[in-house]
């Protein structure tokens, strides 16, 4: 795809909530480093930059700039927080406040103390260019401690908050804004019609981003990169791998080869469901049941970390036999989505190039494949959107995120069939539960975990000695922090009586209330 707007990242967390919001406008945008070379940031022929926030203070040292031409470059460009204050910097005004620069070190010695966070309300004076979408007054979002406190030549006050007498601003002749609150958080409510303003009326980009483009172009180039020959895919059961097969299945039809190894730590009966969805997805796919080998070097392991690494080697080895038995394969698809592949400047270090957890990342050295991943330019939710127009059911496509090594992670202690088979049993009662009271749609993951613990019960008239389950159900964004979710009292009580009535071996049935931080969401 040819991105018409690029965001210059300069670390702030909200960088990929800018590319969602412009996409969801229908414009194609990437992000690259806000430090990149002119040459990169020019190269493609955007028709308009956007510069991010960042923790940075510009009047620090290592502050982050962009290369030199590049703001003079004469393209339209919106700068937000740290972005307005670079260009304030950059273009002869002046930056003060209280700024921390790239490590977190307070940076004090610019002078005036007073910073902004959370909601606040802009008086805007002066409605020209992209804002006259605000009106008289609007409610924004702020989070900055260093301020505009001199405008560059050529800029107008566009309004002003309480804590910043230059809340926005515009040189409409070079077409260069900037604004020190977040328009791309919901907590903004006009912040969505602004970037729309700048893009569409100032920059003059027109909206060319929709799925069944994405499709078409998708398929398009995946039949010219494979005009004959094999490619392999590893199928999960995920929304990820299974978009991405299809996708390639559109392209290249039967010459792609899925292979769905059911590890034996699948959710009850999720191994067939999934083997005959995929099928009837027309998929050509060898389902691999592997259940016995997984268990029987997982046993006596009890360590989660070991686990997960036996899991891993004896995936590889499976896949690597089944894909040996195919001939004439020279490419690999992969699921990868969008946030695995920024390269950011993120204060939190590089994105990862390939998911740490993802099942074939550590393929080895004598498979030398290529790559196909038709998602490497998607986030998460159009990955779901292409799903839907590919015409894959909702279900699956509305599943929750569930681990590569599966149960294991939920299954703590030692892994066997009949405790896996208990936590299938359990997990399956806090499913239909929370499905039947239509609970699904808010939360992120909902499942039962075995514990490595017995205690005693009493059940009829007779003592029990008997494990624990715990109900973990969790609200989430994106999986990188997460809330406990309050099950309603009642359905808390029939998973509880249906857990200790329908699973034997089980007399007791705890809840996690525990947030991510400090917990995980999976137990482990
Ligand atoms: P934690 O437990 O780290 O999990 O809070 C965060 C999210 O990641 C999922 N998860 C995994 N997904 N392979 C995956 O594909 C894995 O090995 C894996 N481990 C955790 C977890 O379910 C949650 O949504």
């Amino acid at each position: 795809m040819h991105a018409q707007v690029l965001i210059l990242d300069f670390g702030s967390q909200y960088t990929q909530l800018i590319a969602r919001t412009v996409r969801e406008l229908g414009i194609y945008c990437e992000i690259v480093p806000g430090t990149a070379p002119k040459e990169r940031v020019l190269g493609g022929s955007p028709k308009a930059l956007i510069l991010s926030g960042g923790p940075s203070s510009v009047n620090s040292e290592d502050a982050l700039r962009t290369a030199p031409g590049v703001l003079e470059s004469g393209l339209p460009i919106f700068g937000i927080c740290y972005g307005m204050q670079l260009l304030t910097s950059e273009l002869g005004g002046k930056v003060t406040g209280w700024g921390w620069d790239s490590v977190g070190k307070q940076n004090t010695a610019t002078g005036d103390e007073k910073r902004e966070f959370g909601p606040a309300k802009v008086r805007v004076e002066q409605p020209v260019g992209p804002f006259k979408v605000l009106g008289s007054e609007c409610d924004v979002w702020m989070s900055h401690g260093d301020k505009v406190s001199e405008l560059p030549p050529g800029f107008v006050t566009v309004g002003s908050s309480s804590g910043s007498p230059v809340a926005a601003f515009a040189d409409v002749s070079r077409r260069i804004f900037g604004v020190q609150f977040h328009p791309e958080v919901h907590h903004t409510p006009k912040g969505k019609e602004l970037l729309k303003s700048f893009l569409l009326e100032s920059a003059g980009v027109t909206p060319d981003w929709d799925t069944e483009h994405f499709i078409d172009e998708t398929v398009a180039r995946i039949k010219a990169e494979v005009p004959t020959g094999n490619v392999v895919c590893a199928l999960s059961g995920g929304v990820d791998s299974t978009v991405a097969a299809v996708l390639v299945h559109k392209a290249i039809g039967s010459r792609l080869h899925c292979i769905f190894v059911d590890n034996g730590l699948l959710r009850l009966h999720e191994g067939e469901e999934t083997y005959s969805a995929l099928q009837e997805l027309g998929l050509n796919v060898k389902i691999v049941n592997a259940e016995e080998r997984f268990l029987g070097e997982l046993s006596g392991v009890t360590d989660p970390e070991q686990k997960r690494k036996i899991i891993g080697r004896v995936f590889i080895d499976i896949f690597e036999d089944e894909a040996h038995r195919i001939q004439d394969v020279s490419y690999l698809v992969q699921g990868t989505l969008y946030p695995d592949v920024i390269e950011s400047v993120s204060v939190v270090g590089k994105s990862a190039v390939i998911k740490s957890h993802h099942n074939v990342g550590g393929l080895k050295e004598n498979m030398k494949l290529k790559l196909i991943e038709p998602l490497r330019e998607l986030f998460k939710d159009e990955v779901r959107a292409v799903g839907r127009k590919l015409g894959i059911a909702e279900k699956f496509i509305s599943k929750q995120p569930f681990p590569g090594p599966g149960l294991a992670v939920r299954c703590l202690g030692e892994l066997t069939a009949p405790r896996l088979h208990k936590l299938r049993l359990a997990d399956r009662v806090v499913r239909d539960e929370v499905e039947r009271a239509k609970l699904t749609t808010g939360i992120w993951q909902s499942f039962a975990v075995l514990l490595p613990v017995h205690s005693v019960g009493v059940m009829g008239d007779s003592r029990t000695y008997d494990e624990a389950i715990a109900i973990r159900a969790v609200y989430s964004r994106d999986g990188m922090t997460a809330d406990w979710a309050y099950l309603p009292e009642e359905v808390l009580r029939t998973i509880s009586t249906r857990i200790v009535n329908e699973v034997s071996g089980v007399n007791r049935v705890v809840l996690d209330i525990s947030s991510k931080p400090p917990a995980t969401i999976e137990w482990e």
